[in-house]
């Protein structure tokens, strides 16, 4: 007889405003809908490309590509430290200007010609400059883009003139995640998922429900996220904030790696992460756990607050540390995926023991999940099916869903955000 969950857990899907039918499969292999995407979403939002911290002081950079939009953003801190985005092309013939994914440097040198670029954007440069045509320099800086920051995060929007506020984009949401801690953000550990053969609603529709963890990844996090009182993994509780959301899963109270498990014992003995996810000690990530968005309910046996800000980027907190994942479409059934986990400086072998085990857990976690979204997508493309059913736990991934059409047809940002 199939185990049912005793009825504590809240529902999601109605009292959050969603509905209850079946989603079409067309907008995860259409190419007209690959294309609507790219201009009314990605083309319209402010999109979040990292944390400050990666720029770590004046005179650094960064280099985000977005393949969606053609665009490769040059995010620069200049000697003042502000934060800037520019068109990553230089202005004599249009040729890629910085090369490398992140630096330090005050100016850039085009690598074809020799012109130059102050990190403000200002052109400084340009070789045999008289034998040009009525060259005004002030006109031939870097072509720039809106950037802003908010807590710490930074987000590029791709209009020319865009359409509302950072402010007004995040909404409820912001106003929420208000000062959310953000440990040991100067540290990270990258893993990217360079071409997966899935479209990139599939990848995200993953990562925003707990029901297929027992199933998928019984190895390695299904009894960290179900026991006997939950074996479903439902969620513990979900807040849609506009076109953001978030969830709190269930943590199993009573997890313990199986006897069998020698080398994760051993990882974690002595090493408080609160829950298997962890890459920092409890103690010094506390502040995730005093935030009164995550967890709002303060249930003590809470593993992760899945936090989505749209349309393609995720914070995970867990009482043992955060880590980001972000997901950006190439085509319309390829997607390349960033995982950044940040965790503290390792202070003794124990500790750098438990991390390596952490992230090595954590990339065999991904790539249970990459096989998984592949096989998804071959199944999708088969035409088998037009529809996919989903249950109340799974109300994230219809928020995503809802969310993508609404902005898909609203004729303005403002309309996709009422
Ligand atoms: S294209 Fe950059 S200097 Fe010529
Ligand atoms: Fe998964």
């Amino acid at each position: 007889m199939t185990k049912q969950p005793p009825n504590v857990f809240p529902k999601l899907t109605e009292p959050n405003g969603l509905g209850t039918g079946p989603v079409p499969i067309e907008p995860y292999v259409s190419s007209d809908w690959f294309e609507r995407e790219r201009k009314q979403v990605f083309g319209r939002a402010w999109l979040c490309m990292g944390r400050v911290e990666q720029l770590p002081e004046p005179d650094t950079y960064i280099v985000k590509e977005i393949e969606v939009c053609g665009v490769i953003a040059l995010i620069t801190r200049d000697a003042k430290d502000k934060i800037r985005a520019f068109q990553n092309v230089c202005s004599h013939r249009a040729n890629m200007l910085v090369h490398e994914p992140a630096g330090k440097g005050s100016r850039f040198v085009c690598k074809y010609h020799n012109w130059g670029y102050r990190n403000d954007g200002d052109c400084i440069g340009v070789p045999d400059r008289n034998n040009f045509f009525k060259l005004d320099m002030k006109t031939c800086g870097l072509t720039p883009i809106h950037c802003e920051t908010w807590e710490g995060w930074i987000f590029i929007n791709l209009q020319s003139r865009p359409e509302v506020t950072l402010k007004e984009f995040l909404g409820p949401f912001g106003e929420a995640f208000k000062d959310a801690p953000a440990p040991f953000a100067d540290e990270a550990f990258t893993v990217n998922v360079s071409n997966m053969r899935a479209n990139w609603k599939e990848t995200i529709d993953a990562f925003c429900e707990s029901y297929h963890v027992p199933v998928l990844h019984p190895m390695t996090i299904g009894t960290t996220f179900s026991n006997d009182s939950n074996p479903f993994s439902r969620p513990l509780n979900g807040v849609v904030r506009g076109a953001h959301r978030t969830m709190t899963t269930f943590g199993n109270p009573m997890f313990q790696p199986s006897p069998n498990s020698k080398v994760e014992r051993l990882a974690y003995s002595n090493v408080d992460t609160g829950n298997t996810l962890g890459g920092a000690a409890a103690r010094e990530v506390e502040a995730i756990q005093h935030h009164p968005a995550i967890n709002p309910r303060r249930i003590p046996n809470w593993a992760t607050e899945i936090v989505w800000m749209f349309p393609n980027y995720l914070i995970f907190y867990s009482p043992g540390g955060f880590f980001t994942l972000e997901f950006w479409q190439l085509t319309v059934n390829t997607t390349r995926w960033l995982a950044r986990i940040h965790i503290p400086r390792a202070k003794d072998v124990r500790q750098r023991f438990q991390q390596e085990h952490h992230n090595c857990r954590m990339a065999e976690i991904f790539l249970e999940d990459v096989g998984n979204l592949e096989r998804q997508q071959r199944a999708m493309e088969s035409g088998g099916k037009t529809e996919i059913l989903l249950q109340d736990g799974e109300f994230l991934l219809r928020h995503s869903i809802e969310t993508i059409q609404k902005w898909v047809a609203a004729p303005t940002v403002r309309e996709a955000l009422t």
